[in-house]
């Protein structure tokens, strides 16, 4: 690592546009859909795909681009935590401010919100919105008429909106929030005065299940765009990307290895990508580079990524030590075991709890089916890298 160069991987935060890779046809997808907004279509769109993905980063990509590209107002809101209508409605119009800082149109936004606005920061220079309960519900129960009033106050520029509600774990089995974008779509189709708006809700396809569950005809109403694993050259052109734009090369063997250990996962590329930032010494990241940083990466991701719920089950001794003579079958990462070949070697105690233990680690996550019967794998490379550590560690320390 050269002194004073900042890593250019980020994990953790939704990647920078110019880092940005991959997802040609699913920008494509979502850009069109935003544009035929601007004709008075309504749009609604689920963007789904694993914790990691990607998803909050293609928003973001998108947002951007329909800014600039047919001048459309993008509001992003993060919504992990919020469970109400209110909370959910203060979030985005807060977004909607502060987004709007630099914006020729932020005058307007700010003479029609009137005293809900306030400047706040040291040097009031930032911006914040805060309503009261009572006129939250009343955005609330009627959102198409906010946002016709916002449109209103636009010059002829802004075509549209963009509005992304991103993370919406704290409201997808609510069906207040169900019914709420139902009647908001049908409240648009069916009225006279047109509204150019494009909502795109962002979440786990778990949270699209229950969404429907809460309120079924939002199956019809949301048009699924799924995020999928980085294909192999995707990952190369991510790394070489990176790392070339702070002068380090990386040889073709290594990138081999990012590619398999990283399992086309973003959040995974970036962990194993900022260690290797870090491990490297001389500007050229070799096969050693890039085991070591693998190591390294695959510790962080143990401790950062895993759900704690995996940490509760494998607190249990029993299941703590399935989990280390699994991993020391000496599996290749990414190999399958079968069922028969795990029980010849646990004991009794651990016989008898095998078929649960999978059970919970399938619905954690950690393990999967694999493609024959009986036949089992590690979902994520970096998780059975860091399981095999721990047992590593665990036979040292006995
Ligand atoms: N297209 C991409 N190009 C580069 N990095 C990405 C891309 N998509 C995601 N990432 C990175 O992967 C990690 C997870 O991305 P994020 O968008 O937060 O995923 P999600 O919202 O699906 O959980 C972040 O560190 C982000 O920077
Ligand atoms: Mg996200």
């Amino acid at each position: 690592m050269a002194i004073g160069i900042s890593s250019p991987f980020s994990p953790g935060q939704p990647v920078s546009v110019e880092f940005f890779v991959g997802r040609w046809d699913e920008i494509q997808e979502l850009m069109q859909k935003v544009a035929s907004v601007r004709v008075g279509r309504l749009q609604v769109a689920f963007l789904s795909g694993e914790r990691g993905i990607g998803k909050t980063s293609l928003a973001h990509f998108v947002r951007v681009m329909v800014e600039r590209e047919y001048g459309i107002i993008g509001v992003h809101a993060q919504l992990g935590g919020v469970r109400s209508l209110e909370a959910m409605v203060q979030k985005v119009l807060d977004r909607l401010v502060k987004e709007s800082i630099g914006r020729p149109w932020h005058m307007r936004l700010t003479e029609l919100m009137g005293r809900h606005v306030r400047k706040v920061g040291l040097l009031g220079l930032e911006f914040e919105f805060r309503a009261s309960e009572d006129d939250l519900g009343a955005i609330v129960r009627d959102f198409p008429g906010a946002l016709r009033g916002l449109m209103q106050q636009m010059t002829d520029e802004q075509e549209g909106i963009l509005l992304i509600l991103d993370d919406v774990n704290g409201l997808s089995q609510s069906e207040e929030f169900a019914n709420w974008l139902k009647s908001l779509t049908d409240e648009i189709a069916t009225s006279e005065q047109p509204l150019p708006l494009c909502v795109l809700v962002v979440g786990l396809e778990e949270r699209r299940q229950e969404l429907i569950a809460c309120q079924p005809s939002l199956a019809r109403v949301f048009d699924v765009v799924e995020i999928r694993t980085w294909s192999e050259d995707e990952t190369r052109e991510f790394y070489e990307k990176a790392f070339s734009s702070v002068d380090v090369s990386v040889e073709d063997d290594a990138l081999d290895i990012f590619f398999r250990m990283s399992g086309g996962f973003p959040v995974m590329a970036h962990e194993i990508g900022d260690a290797a930032f870090r491990v490297d010494d001389d500007g050229v990241i070799d096969v050693e580079d890039a085991r070591s940083a693998v190591f390294d990466a695959a510790e962080i991701v143990g401790r950062k990524h895993l759900q704690p719920q995996v940490f509760k089950a494998i607190r249990s001794d029993t299941y703590r030590s399935i989990l280390r003579k699994l991993v020391q079958l000496r599996l290749p990462v990414g190999a399958e075991f079968r069922r028969r070949e795990a029980l010849e070697i646990l004991s009794e105690d651990e016989v008898r709890v095998f078929d649960n233990f999978i059970q919970r680690m399938k619905r954690l996550g950690v393990i999967t089916s694999g493609t024959g019967q009986g036949t089992y794998l590690f979902v994520n490379l970096l998780h059975q890298l860091y399981f095999w550590m721990e047992a590593e560690r665990a036979t040292e320390d006995s």
